[in-house]
């Protein structure tokens, strides 16, 4: 009997050894190499921008004086490429000795020294995506410790060269292994990119238990055509994802890419605003030295990070697709706050958009509303006054709007101000003042 109870309490133990980190409450932030970097090895041509411990360094440098990292941008991520093609003697990964003389536990000590955290990659297979040696099942829990053993503060695990079975069994085993070094480190999953990011093959409740962020799918590339697939495939399957998504678990529609060559500054904006909108996680990757004043802006705007941060952890969601192109977004916040994103698939001119709040499922009431990109406040507003907003083609509009309260029963300011006759005056009910993030 006493062993069956003894029993017991393992199975429950074991099931209360999924993630539970603690991190990640808010989506992560940070920089992050692939995209712009990719498998650039060859650092005698090309020394300022290949795989090296130059390169991470000179972006922990740009996040740290740049004001990246008080913004929330505190992750500085190596991807694919960076190891040696041989473990070393003991049977562990280590960095290429060319491009990180160092080595990794230097790089880690060097991006901490400047309050920022390093993330690393790994492939759950034989190889990774790139060829570099994998992460079969029998290193999973070497590998975790050498991570942990350097610093390292968090980890994504791709899925190249590995079959059904051993993602299901690597990816939860690599979740242990994480947790049994006692380290924090933050877990990337990309197990459902190679399901086809869809239940039944997906079950998202696991994720959430074992990762704390995930790829559902495709990998971006430098162009709006990318982008634009990635906003489809996310909207079309925001049924199964929204609710996936909270404190601690994300989905990640992988990276940022404004900054680099594909985007216009509308499509930038677009970008910026549709991640805030999903919860995403904001890894940039983009060149930090060479950054234009447009893309810095954008990716800089403290009213829009503050969305995507907001503390409820809530996904937003379409919740309109017409025919004219025009998509609306909407994600609730804290505090009764709401952000909406008019977005503009068309390719002819500025389109001007006609609505009320009412059409956007906005309860009856007066609200007051913020433009995000332009700064400028939005005249008081209730769920039945028509309004008009003109969208750049391929671009945004971000609002971020809160509930107005009456003061009292149709107060009548006629009395006191003989020309000015006005019925209500309207105070924000839960913020006396603007947000600070918009002052
Ligand atoms: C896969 C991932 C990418 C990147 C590359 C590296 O394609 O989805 O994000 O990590 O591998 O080879």
């Amino acid at each position: 009997m006493e062993s069956r109870v003894m029993g017991l309490v393992l199975v429950l133990c074991a099931g209360a050894s999924a993630l539970d980190n603690g991190l990640m409450r808010t989506p992560p932030m940070g920089w992050l190499a692939w995209e712009r970097y990719r498998c650039d090895i060859d650092c005698d041509s090309d020394p300022k921008n290949c795989i090296s411990e130059r390169l991470f360094m000179a972006m922990a440098d740009r996040l740290a004086e740049d004001g990246w990292r008080e913004l929330g941008y505190v992750y500085v991520n190596v991807d694919d490429c960076w190891s040696s093609m041989d473990r070393d003697a003991d049977g562990r990964l280590q960095p290429d000795p060319r491009r990180f003389p160092a080595g990794m536990a230097a790089l880690a000590q060097y991006v901490h020294q400047r309050g920022l955290k390093l993330g690393i990659y790994a492939d759950l297979g034989t190889h990774t995506c790139g060829g570099y040696p994998g992460t079969t099942l029998d290193r999973v829990q070497t590998d975790a410790q050498t991570f942990a053993q350097w610093g390292v503060d968090m980890l994504k695990l791709d899925g190249c060269y590995s079959n059904s079975t051993e993602q299901e069994q690597g990816y939860p085993l690599m979740s242990k292994a994480l947790n049994e070094t006692g380290r924090p480190i933050g877990y990337s999953c990309s197990w459902p990119a190679y399901q086809g990011g869809l239940p039944p093959k997906v079950n998202y409740t696991q994720l959430g238990e074992i990762c704390n962020l995930w790829r559902n799918y495709d990998d971006i590339e430098d162009s709006w055509s990318s982008v634009l697939s990635i906003i489809d495939w996310f909207s079309d399957n925001q049924d199964v994802l929204q609710p996936a998504a909270g404190p601690g678990r994300w989905n990640d529609p992988d990276m940022l890419v404004l900054g680099d060559f594909g985007l216009s500054v509308d499509q930038s904006r677009s970008q910026m605003a549709l991640w805030a909108i999903m919860a995403a996680p904001l890894f940039m990757s983009n060149d930090l030295r060479t950054l234009s004043p447009e893309a810095r802006a954008i990716l800089q705007n403290k009213a829009i990070i503050a969305v995507n941060q907001d503390p409820l952890g809530t996904q937003g969601r379409r919740i309109v697709k017409e025919k004219s192109g025009v998509e609306v977004f909407w994600r609730p916040l804290s505090q009764g706050a709401s952000a909406l994103v008019f977005f503009s698939r068309r390719t002819d001119m500025p389109y001007r958009y006609k609505t009320t709040l009412g059409q956007l499922n906005y309860t009856a009431g007066h609200y007051q509303a913020y433009d995000l990109f332009s700064s400028q406040s939005v005249p008081s507003l209730s769920e039945s006054v028509p309004f008009t907003v003109s969208i750049n083609p391929s671009g945004v509009v971000m609002w971020y709007i809160y509930p107005a309260k009456l003061l009292g029963e149709e107060q009548d300011l006629g009395g006191v101000y003989p020309n000015f006759r006005r019925k209500y005056r309207l105070r924000p009910q839960n913020h006396p003042q603007p947000p600070p993030f918009l002052l």
